[in-house]
């Protein structure tokens, strides 16, 4: 059985897989198992956005006869949400900044959206939807979040997108201070793909 994972995002694809365990014996990203696409994220919620990729990169490996019994295919989408800005950038954390997906120019705003707000009013969480997808069986979707803060700059080489911004209160580091396990053991991701793992045994 084989999971294919509705990302070109190298970082996530890796975060994943080695928060999976045995469940898969392959875990593809979307470009390993061939898959040429370019889903357009453009719901409103990240639920939309994580259906909509789980559907489109279903739809595409199913036409082309890659979908067997037990297969699946995974999507996931992430937001940061931030308390003193009222939630922002959420659905929109790729395209803060500018339309592509500039994750240095996406930090910087938001530092600077944050100019002069002090350190009790930084609060923030990370939410990340999954939809899993399969042939012959209904669709599993959770949601996982994980809650912190926003340093007043960046520390930390690890992780990406935000983490170097994610101050992670128990640990005293931003995700991008702390290792691979440690960020896998806490995360959002790790939080929603629970639930998804807890619903497929
Ligand atoms: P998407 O889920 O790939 O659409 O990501 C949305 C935005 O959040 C992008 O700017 C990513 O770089 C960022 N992002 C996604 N996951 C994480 C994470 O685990 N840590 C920090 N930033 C993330």
């Amino acid at each position: 059985m084989k999971l294919i994972i509705a990302s070109n995002n190298r970082h996530k694809i890796e975060e994943i897989r080695s928060m999976l365990g045995a469940r898969f014996e392959r875990v593809l990203g979307q470009r390993e198992a061939g898959l040429e696409l370019d889903v357009v994220e453009d719901a409103d919620t990240l639920e939309g956005n994580a259906q909509k990729k789980a559907e489109e990169v279903f739809a595409l490996a199913d036409s082309m006869g890659l979908m067997e019994p037990g297969d699946a295919v995974l999507a996931d989408d992430t937001g940061l949400l931030v308390d003193a800005l009222g939630g922002a950038p959420g659905v929109r954390s790729a395209r803060y900044a500018t339309d592509g997906h500039d994750d240095a120019a996406n930090r910087e705003k938001l530092l600077r959206e944050l100019d002069g707000v002090p350190g009790e009013r930084r609060g923030a969480h990370f939410a990340t939807a999954m939809v899993l997808v399969r042939k012959d069986a209904p669709a599993v979707r959770a949601t996982g979040r994980v809650y912190g803060s926003i340093t007043f700059d960046e520390r930390g080489d690890n992780g990406f997108g935000y983490d170097s911004l994610f101050l992670y209160g128990p640990a005293g580091k931003t995700f991008a201070e702390m290792d691979a396990d440690e960020k896998n053991a806490v995360s959002h991701r790790r939080n929603a793909l629970a639930l998804v793992l807890a619903a497929l045994s």
